[in-house]
């Protein structure tokens, strides 16, 4: 496995297994890695001849200067993680080498990113969409591998390949949850051992929403999570909203689409989790 610092010794590398038409795949990471993003990973390393995992906290998607500077940061810990799994490169760059100078583009998702996330925070996924266009620039993977934590990045980055006309194949991955729930992610890792126990009410809570889903309306479930979530001390809930699962945008009834999806961010004392849950999926 290589770590790579530059955009032109990563295109260097790959030009040479393009000219053996190997295929790529690449997962965009901000590090941190946990068992989530090895799922991605080992499905790229499956799928692909040469696979490129990008490692790289994105400044230009953090609304919040704090959490830029708390985001933890790990590289040699993802690196060790990487080569077991069967990575070929990791892409680390400096903040200069993917913004010589500021990116000055702006991008427009709405209806998509006018929600959830995108409303609360402003500016967001046009950082997202910023390096990850970047990345896809400098990689011209053939596949690229998105949990769907992030249900609504994901949504949006299939958008932006549509919008910029870009020939490669977004692969959304399941979510992996610890064996109690949890949904993973690298903020767990800054939650105190009090706080990572009350984080479990999340996931515990859309569980039960599923069930609660099958004999009651869709106001009524939200309703549900709403109440148990604003019951906990040391929650801040910032939404829940139960939406149609490919345009976002919140449906009034279970009857409305064919596919729904529950969405929630809060805060658990200072960290901001977020989780999802399918009550509905005709693919
Ligand atoms: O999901 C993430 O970790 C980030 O938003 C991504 C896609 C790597 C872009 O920085």
């Amino acid at each position: 496995m290589k770590i790579i610092r530059l955009i032109s010794e990563l295109r260097a590398e790959l030009e040479q297994g393009r000219a053996l038409s190997k295929t790529i795949g690449l997962v965009p990471t901000m590090g941190a890695l946990h068992s989530g993003h090895i799922s991605l990973v080992e499905r790229a390393v499956a799928e692909n001849d040469i696979t490129v995992v990008s490692v790289f906290v994105n400044p230009t998607q953090f609304n919040d200067k704090n959490d830029l500077k708390n985001y933890p940061r790990t590289l040699d810990a993802d690196c060790a993680l990487l080569e077991s799994a069967g990575v070929d490169y990791v892409f680390a760059p400096e903040v200069e080498e993917m913004y010589p100078k500021p990116d000055t583009r702006i991008f427009s998702f709405a209806p998509l990113d006018t929600v959830m996330e995108g409303a609360c925070r402003p500016g967001h996924f046009n950082g997202v969409a910023q390096i990850v266009s970047k990345l896809f620039y400098a990689v011209e993977p053939d596949r690229a591998y998105f949990g769907e934590k992030d249900f609504q990045q994901l949504a949006i980055i299939r958008e932006m390949v549509a919008q910029l006309e870009l020939k490669l194949e977004i692969v959304g991955c399941p979510i992996v949850r610890e064996s109690d729930g949890l949904a993973l992610s690298s903020r767990n890792m800054l939650l105190t051992e009090e706080e990572r126990t009350r984080a479990l009410i999340i996931s515990r809570t859309l569980f039960e929403s599923l069930e609660f889903a099958k004999e009651n309306t869709l106001q009524a479930t939200k309703s549900f999570v709403e109440e148990k979530i604003n019951a906990v001390d040391g929650f801040k809930l910032e939404y829940f909203q139960i939406v149609n699962g490919r345009t976002l945008q919140q449906i009034d009834n279970w009857d409305d689409c064919d596919y729904v999806v529950g969405c929630i961010a809060l805060f658990c004392g200072k960290i901001r989790l977020i989780d999802n849950i399918k009550y509905k999926e005709v693919k």
